[in-house]
């Protein structure tokens, strides 16, 4: 049997890709591998979101240059540098873009047959294919990415997506709704929707009204309709969103849908106007602030979490004092921060990288400082409660605690017990709260789970305050 090795970097999106890549040659009789050196092909499914992840794919491709192996590049760094990769890299195979990953079973094939290396790196505008799970998943995950759209349509001056993943594309709510079906009757448990800008979602299907503004979202519809027409969902998520679409019907949505998580991740990059539209963010900071407040008011509870960049061109002191002001106003549970990094082909190009490195990096590290401590405030306001959590399984493998998630998305341990199969949802006391994550135990199995197998799933991490890569 043929063997594969997949690395992947980045975002969900790249998750869900690698997953979707995976089942592919799965099915074309390929098994898996975790170490490089035992496969016959190792895919580097790359992110050039900042320099530092594109750096990283260099490296580790140079250092498996020297195995007998096929290597294939994908994903963002190979739509971004194309034939390039080829003329630096003379070792890799093969080159395909994130809309030419349901090639790769093809491209194998070629290359297994003696062709010489290839690149594939077009954009499918006219005829958008999206990556879909696999009737025949062996694997049943508690939680699942749903792809509802690729691409993007803003032009944040910081980002290199929209030159990566191409303009935006939609699914048709009636694929979408029929995928989640069929996982949800594999055993499925939640579903996590994905989206450059998931909230601007569309149905291509269903016209425009005459009278609608050109980019009115038809996101909440959908997620009425997943509601309604998978009723055994018990969770249902979306990231990420944009904060310009957070419309008046998403906050209805939100006070309405009870499977819809009780956390949004809604990016804000600064809390500085001046720098938020020199990023060409499209909102500001009252803005932000008000439709976070709105998403609160909507559904009692709920948490936000976000990704600031420090170290934006410009960015003074009293900039980013209103990005830890802003911190502070909003009350984030985690956030995900970075050092800004310059990218090809971006707007803020043009902008000097005029922040030196030492302050950038002090930047991060008061903003973590602020966001670790208000992580621990309401982590601290969850022990005495009860919380319903979905159970994942283990909480590292081969321990005898499992871990779950609340509607927040905080991660709780309890410890093992029979009835508490992956996929059961049950109600626990939390008696503790750790830096990151809560403790507790089992009072009652509220729904129990039908997963007896082991999922090979990977857990997407709750985002508490990190250097992203
Ligand atoms: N430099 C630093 N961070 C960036 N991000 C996107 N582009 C850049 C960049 N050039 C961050 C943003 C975004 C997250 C996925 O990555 O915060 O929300």
């Amino acid at each position: 049997m043929k063997s594969a090795c997949l690395v992947t970097f980045g975002c969900q999106m790249n998750v869900h890709d690698s997953q979707r890549m995976e089942e592919l040659l799965r099915a074309d009789g390929y098994s898996f591998v975790d170490d490089p050196e035992q496969a016959d092909v190792i895919v580097l499914n790359t992110c050039s979101v900042r320099e530092k992840a594109e750096q990283k794919l260099r490296s580790e491709a140079g250092r498996l240059k020297r195995l007998d192996a096929l290597l294939i590049i994908t994903g963002c760094v190979a739509q971004q540098e194309g034939e390039r990769l080829l003329r630096s890299m003379p070792y890799i195979d093969a080159i395909l873009g994130p809309d030419n990953l349901h090639e790769l079973p093809a491209v194998l094939r070629t290359l297994e047959g003696g062709a010489p290396p290839q690149v594939r790196a077009s954009f499918d505008t006219d005829a958008p294919q999206f990556l879909v799970h696999q009737a025949d998943t062996s694997n049943t995950p508690v939680s699942a990415y749903v792809t509802t759209m690729k691409g993007c349509n803003e032009r944040c001056s910081f980002c290199i997506v929209p030159y990566t993943r191409g303009p935006e594309r939609y699914r048709q709510a009636d694929d979408i709704v029929q995928e989640i079906q069929r996982l949800a009757l594999g055993g499925v448990r939640e579903i996590v929707l994905l989206g450059q800008t998931v909230n601007s979602y569309r149905d291509p299907s269903v016209p425009m009204a005459a009278d609608a503004h050109p980019d009115e979202s038809q996101f909440a519809a959908l997620l009425r309709r997943i509601a309604h027409e998978a009723p055994s969902i018990r969770r249902l998520r979306y990231t990420s969103p944009h904060p310009r679409h957070v419309t008046p019907d998403l906050l209805r949505a939100h006070a309405e849908i009870d499977v819809l998580a009780t956390h949004v991740h809604l990016p804000v990059q600064s809390g500085s106007d001046r720098l938020l539209k020199r990023m060409i963010r499209r909102y500001t900071r009252e803005e932000y602030v008000t439709r976070a407040n709105a998403l609160r008011a909507a559904r009692a509870g709920l948490t936000l979490t976000t990704d600031i960049i420090v170290g934006f061109p410009g960015e003074t002191d009293e900039d980013f004092a209103s990005t830890l002001s802003l911190v502070d106003e909003v009350g984030f549970a985690g956030l995900f921060g970075f050092k800004y990094s310059p990218r090809p082909y971006t707007p803020a190009l043009k902008l000097r990288d005029d922040v030196a490195p030492e302050l950038k990096q002090e930047r991060l590290l008061a903003l973590f400082e602020k966001s670790e401590s208000q992580l621990r405030a309401i982590l601290a306001t969850r022990v005495g409660t009860r919380q319903q959590i979905l159970i994942e399984g283990p909480s590292r493998p081969g321990a005898k605690t499992l871990a779950g998630r609340t509607l927040h998305n905080e991660i709780v341990h309890v410890p093992e017990s029979p009835q508490a199969t992956m996929g059961s949802i049950a109600t626990v006391e939390v008696l503790r709260a750790n830096k990151h994550s809560l403790e507790g135990r089992i009072e009652s199995i509220d729904f129990a789970g039908e997963i007896a197998q082991v999922p090979s799933f990977r857990r997407v991490s709750l985002p508490v305050v990190s250097e992203g890569a």
